[in-house]
């Protein structure tokens, strides 16, 4: 079977789409054996204009997807099951999926992107109208069937051992969030150091397993209800990416990886629910063990992360040099290339 990672966070701005950039890129480069694909489901489309060589070109790359009559993007492929229904073949994923180096010559051939697409703003209604659709066989089953679309592309790659995938999402928790997490199988959760990163982490357990006791009204309308009566199943927590905390504290060391009230947060979820976190050689019986076995620290990238991004280069292509953006020089330095590429093999590492 494939391996399914979301990137995940109900809290926006904090990496998710530059840390599901440089991993998958990277990793990529690193396995020309496996194959790679990047689902991005956020409306925004940030890690497909990264990946389609950043700055303008990627942002005229992704609208160019876009625009098809058929667009090769996620709008396209949701569009094309959606009104095929439950009973139709599906399509060739290929139909929609690019390969990147096509559009972006930095790219290796075994990069793979499902564009994003503004449009799955609009069509939210729509997807959660499919879904809600009530059964018209004893077989039917509409919300699973929506929720599962995406899963069920990725079943359908050929070679489906070698493929890797990456599913970048919107930090609000839409019909389109929900079908990015019945997707995949382990999650990928960045955290910062502050306070709204602790209270994120909560939020983010009780989305995917909802409250106990269960609110009397909202309760059953929650995803987490609603995934549980129709058998989708829930990804587990699987690496928590400490971003830029170095940023906060200036410590340095195995143990910066998360500010200590998330880490606290996230520790009795574990001990009451390991469950809902992927297996590990051994438990964690420690607060600091369980930083050990699930979290790692990245720091703040510089200046090299932000060209690498704008250029849509990966940082391990790029020389100590002058780049530009949009007109102004910008130096990178070997030292700061040399801090990006550590960071980001720590978290490769880690996965
Ligand atoms: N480790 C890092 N070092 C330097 N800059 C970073 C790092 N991680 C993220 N950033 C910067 O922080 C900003 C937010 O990052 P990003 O867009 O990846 O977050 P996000 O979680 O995807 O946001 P959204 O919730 O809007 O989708 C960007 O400008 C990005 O370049
Ligand atoms: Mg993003």
């Amino acid at each position: 079977m494939s391996t399914k990672y979301g990137i995940w966070n109900n809290k926006g701005g904090v990496g998710k789409s530059t840390i599901t950039y440089h991993v998958a890129s990277t990793f990529a480069a690193q396995n020309p054996d496996k194959n790679v694909l990047v689902i991005d489901l956020c409306p925004q489309a940030n890690v497909s204009m990264m990946l389609l060589g950043g700055g303008v070109q990627g942002e005229n790359a992704v609208l160019n997807f876009c625009t098809e009559a058929v667009p090769r993007t996620v709008v396209g492929y949701l569009s094309e099951v959606l009104s095929g229904g439950e009973r139709a073949p599906l399509p060739d994923p290929m139909n929609f999926v690019t390969r990147v180096r096509d559009v972006n010559p930095h790219m290796t051939e075994n990069l793979y992107l499902l564009s994003g697409d503004g449009n799955l703003e609009p069509m939210a209604p729509a997807i959660t109208r499919a879904a809600d659709a009530p059964p018209l066989t004893p077989a039917s089953k509409p919300w699973r069937w929506v929720h599962e679309v995406f899963r069920r592309l990725i079943d359908n790659l050929e070679n489906n051992d070698s493929w890797h995938v990456f599913v970048d999402t919107n930090p609000s928790f839409s019909i389109y969030t929900e079908l990015a997490i019945s997707s995949c199988d382990k999650l990928i959760v960045p955290v910062n150091a502050d306070d709204s990163s602790r209270v994120a982490t909560n939020a983010m357990f009780i989305l995917l397993h909802g409250t106990n006791p269960p609110h009397p009204v909202y309760g059953s309308w929650t995803f987490a209800a609603r995934a549980q009566q129709n058998g989708v199943s829930i990804p587990k927590v699987h690496l928590i990416v400490g971003n830029r905390l170095t940023s906060y504290d200036g410590v340095a060391g195995a143990f910066e990886a998360l500010s200590a009230a998330t880490a606290d947060t996230l520790f009795v979820n574990y001990r009451t629910h390991p469950g809902r976190f992927t297996q590990r050689n051994g438990s964690a019986g420690s607060v600091a063990a369980f930083r050990a076995l699930f979290s790692v620290p990245l720091r703040d990238f510089n200046t090299a992360g932000v060209m690498s991004a704008h250029l849509g280069m990966r940082i391990d292509q790029m020389k100590q040099s002058v780049y530009q953006a949009h007109g102004q020089n910008v130096h990178v330095k070997a030292e700061q290339l040399r801090e990006a590429k550590t960071a980001i093999n720590k978290v490769i590492a880690a996965l």
